[in-house]
Parts: structure tokens; C-alpha cells; sequence
């Protein structure tokens, strides 16, 4: 039997959401029904509903930070059973792709979704934010998207696992590798990059360097392992980061703010050799003019990380372990609770820098 759910629709670029009632169809083979109990509002969201991703594909429905409980499972279905509490993944290695089958399945090409199986009321197929759509009572997923947790931790603080905490922890961990000992620049203090500071101090860096353009940001900063504050609206950041560090510059800097001007600071604010690692979604707008004798000059990498080079299989149990032993601070990086009708506020506040992440909660 069809489930009637309830959802916050982007219906048209840059217009407020709908929440608006919607069918959900059983779910398929291997595809399970999931009652969403928290879902996080990522900046990723917000770009979608204004159409800075491209104009097709709407209507969406957003949200891919979620938690829930599984309510129905399709034939086939073995990972997870009725009643489980989930964190859903926007990631779900096929197994069989080229990366897959090269041992690479964090690169996965064609990772598993449930089939189309949502429609607005008026019939019109609803498209779901990467692949999953949380900012809901109920949404249907390919059941490798499903990563059980103890439902003894609270569904607020593991949804924020499902994307945002992910991508950043997975930042410092995986795609830059950081060192003990070393230093680390973050541009762009949000959800995601306090994230990649707590990734950074986990993995034993030393210097911690914040950097954002809100006082408030940064001193939010400070609770999750920054030991440097540079306010890049009130000094140069890349000379800031060069005195904190001897004159070196860092052996990390991350961009996760999705500017040009962010990504070059984070080039050029490295060491000799340093990893660069980008982060935040652009859009099709900026472009970036570089030096390229004084790029090459300085060595090193630069990598895009997605996810946060992920195994949601293997990383969101170890993340959530990890909240559980007080090592991952989730508590300070959920700002508010909001319901389902106030998604609208929840992307105002993140405007105006008033949170770190607000989550949708549901009874
Ligand atoms: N690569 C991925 O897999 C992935 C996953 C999730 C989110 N993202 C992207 O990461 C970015 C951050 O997401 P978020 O949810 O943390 O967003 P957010 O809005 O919460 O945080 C962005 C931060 O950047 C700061 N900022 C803005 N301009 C700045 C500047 N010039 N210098 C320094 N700081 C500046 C803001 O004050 C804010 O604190 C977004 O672009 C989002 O789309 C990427
Ligand atoms: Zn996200
Ligand atoms: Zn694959």
C-alpha cells in the first residue's frame, strides 16, 4: 500500500519550499521505507532550492542529512530490519563499477538508489535531494543507503553524520591524511568546516587554524579544536595563517566555503608541499586565475574531496562510536531544533549565520 508523506518541496530555482503532502510507493527489491525522526539543513540544500546547481530537476525534494527508523523493507533486503534506527548514506557502493572493482568503492561511480518511486499529489515525479530527500516524514531508499545505529543516541546528532560531519571529518582523515604533529588551515566555519577542525584534531594536529568573515563562527570554532582564530574580513587570511605558522604557511588547508577566492587563500596559504583540499560546492559561476609558476613553486596537492572520501559502511558507526565516547562533539554543532513547517527559517538563519546546523526534527 502506498505511505501518504509529508515534505518540503523545492518546486522552482530560488522560490520558498512547499511543504506539501506526497505518495511514496511500497518500496522495491532491495529498497526500504524509512521514517525520518531528524534530518540536518546543509548548505548543499539551500543551493538546490536556489537553483545554483542548474535549473533541472525540480521539483526536489530536499534534504540528504537524515536519520530515521525503518518502517518497510522489500524483498531481498538483509542489512537492516523493521524498526531499525538508520543513518542514511548518500553514498552506496555498487560493487561493480570501474572504481568499485579496482578496490576503490569510496570513488564509486554508480552508487545505488531506489528506483523513482515518490510523486507529488498533482503525479509529478518528485526528484530527491542526492539521492535520498530527509527534509520528510518518509522517504524510500536503496537499502545499502541504510547504516544502523544504537537507538540509544539521539537522532539529531547522528543525522548531522549522514552528510556534513562526514564530509568534514572524512576531509582531514582521508583526503588530506593529516599528520600528528602538524598544522591545518579551515576556511569556512559551518557545519562542515568545524567538522574537518574536529577531523583535524582527532588525527593529532597541533596547530589548528580557523578561518572565517563571522566573529561568531569563529568562536563557535574554538569549542571544536581551532587554537587559532584569523577573521579574513578584518586581515589578510593567507599572511594571518603565515605568522601563526613561523612564516611556513601550513601542511593542510581545507576550503570549505565554495569560493574562488577561498580556494586560492587555501593554495597559497600552504607549506612547501602542503595538501590543499576542496571542499565546497562552487556552482557553474566561479572561475579561478592562477599564478602557476608560484602554484607549482610550493608543491603539494590539491584534491577534491566529496564526501570526505567516505565508507559509510565503515565510517558512520566509527563516527558515532566516537560521539558516544565524547571524542566527536555533535551536541555544539546542532544550533536549533526546527519542525518540518519552519525549513524556510532554518535556511534564513543559515544566511544569516546563525547556526551551524539547524535539524528538522520529527514526534
Ligand atoms: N564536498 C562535499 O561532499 C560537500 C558535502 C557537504 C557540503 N558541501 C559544501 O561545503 C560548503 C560548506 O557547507 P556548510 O553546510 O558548512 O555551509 P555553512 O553555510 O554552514 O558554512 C559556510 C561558512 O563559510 C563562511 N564564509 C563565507 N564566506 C567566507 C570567506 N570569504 N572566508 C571565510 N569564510 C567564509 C560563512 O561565514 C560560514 O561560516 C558548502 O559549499 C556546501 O555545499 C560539500
Ligand atoms: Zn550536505
Ligand atoms: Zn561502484
Amino acid at each position: 500500500m502506498p505511505t501518504k508523506a509529508r515534505g518540503a518541496i523545492a518546486r522552482s530555482p530560488g522560490q520558498p519550499v512547499h511543504i506539501e503532502e506526497f505518495m511514496i510507493d511500497d518500496p522495491g527489491a532491495n529498497e526500504i521505507l524509512v521514517r525520518i525522526l531528524a534530518s540536518g539543513v546543509c548548505h548543499t540544500d539551500y543551493g538546490v532550492k536556489m537553483g545554483v546547481y542548474g535549473s533541472d530537476g525540480f521539483p526536489f525534494l530536499l534534504g540528504h542529512e537524515g536519520a530515521g527508523i525503518v518502517e518497510k523493507t522489500g524483498p531481498g533486503v538483509t542489512n537492516v530490519s523493521e524498526g531499525d534506527h538508520v543513518i542514511l548514506a548518500w553514498r552506496a557502493p555498487c560493487g561493480s563499477c570501474r572504481f568499485c572493482r579496482a578496490g576503490k568503492p569510496n570513488f564509486c561511480s554508480a552508487s545505488l538508489n531506489a528506483q523513482p518511486r515518490m510523486k507529488t499529489m498533482q503525479g509529478e515525479q518528485l526528484n530527491p535531494v542526492l539521492g535520498i530527500g530527509t527534509f520528510c516524514t518518509h522517504t524510500v531508499v536503496h537499502a545499502t543507503q541504510a547504516i544502523p545505529y544504537p537507538a540509544s543516541l539521539p537522532a539529531a546528532q547522528m543525522s548531522l553524520i549522514g552528510c556534513g560531519v562526514m564530509t568534514g571529518v572524512g576531509a582531514a582523515l582521508y583526503a588530506a591524511g593529516v599528520e600528528p604533529g602538524s598544522s591545518a588551515a579551515v576556511f569556512g566555519c559551518g557545519g562542515v568546516g568545524d567538522s574537518v577542525i574536529q577531523g583535524a584534531r582527532l588525527a593529532g594536529a597541533t596547530t589548528i587554524i580557523a578561518v572565517d568573515i563571522d566573529p561568531q563562527k569563529l568562536e563557535w570554532a574554538k569549542d571544536f579544536g581551532a587554537t587559532h582564530l584569523v577573521n579574513a574580513a578584518e586581515q589578510d587570511a593567507v599572511a594571518a595563517i603565515k605568522e601563526i605558522t613561523g612564516g611556513n604557511g601550513v601542511n593542510y588547508s581545507f576550503e570549505a566555503v565554495g569560493s574562488a577566492k577561498t580556494l586560492e587563500q587555501a593554495l597559497f596559504c600552504r607549506d612547501l608541499a602542503g595538501t590543499c583540499v576542496f571542499i565546497g560546492v562552487p556552482g557553474p559561476g566561479p572561475t579561478l586565475e592562477l599564478p602557476l609558476q608560484k602554484f607549482f613553486d610550493l608543491g603539494g596537492n590539491l584534491c577534491v574531496s566529496w564526501y570526505g572520501n567516505c565508507l559509510p559502511t565503515r565510517d558512520f558507526p566509527m563516527l558515532a562510536q566516537w560521539y558516544e565516547q565524547g571524542q566527536l562533539n555533535l551536541d555544539g554543532v546542532v544550533s536549533r531544533k526546527v519542525s518540518l513547517e519552519e525549513t524556510e527559517d532554518a535556511f534564513a538563519a543559515m544566511e544569516r549565520g546563525e547556526t551551524l546546523r539547524s535539524v528538522i526534527v520529527f514526534d
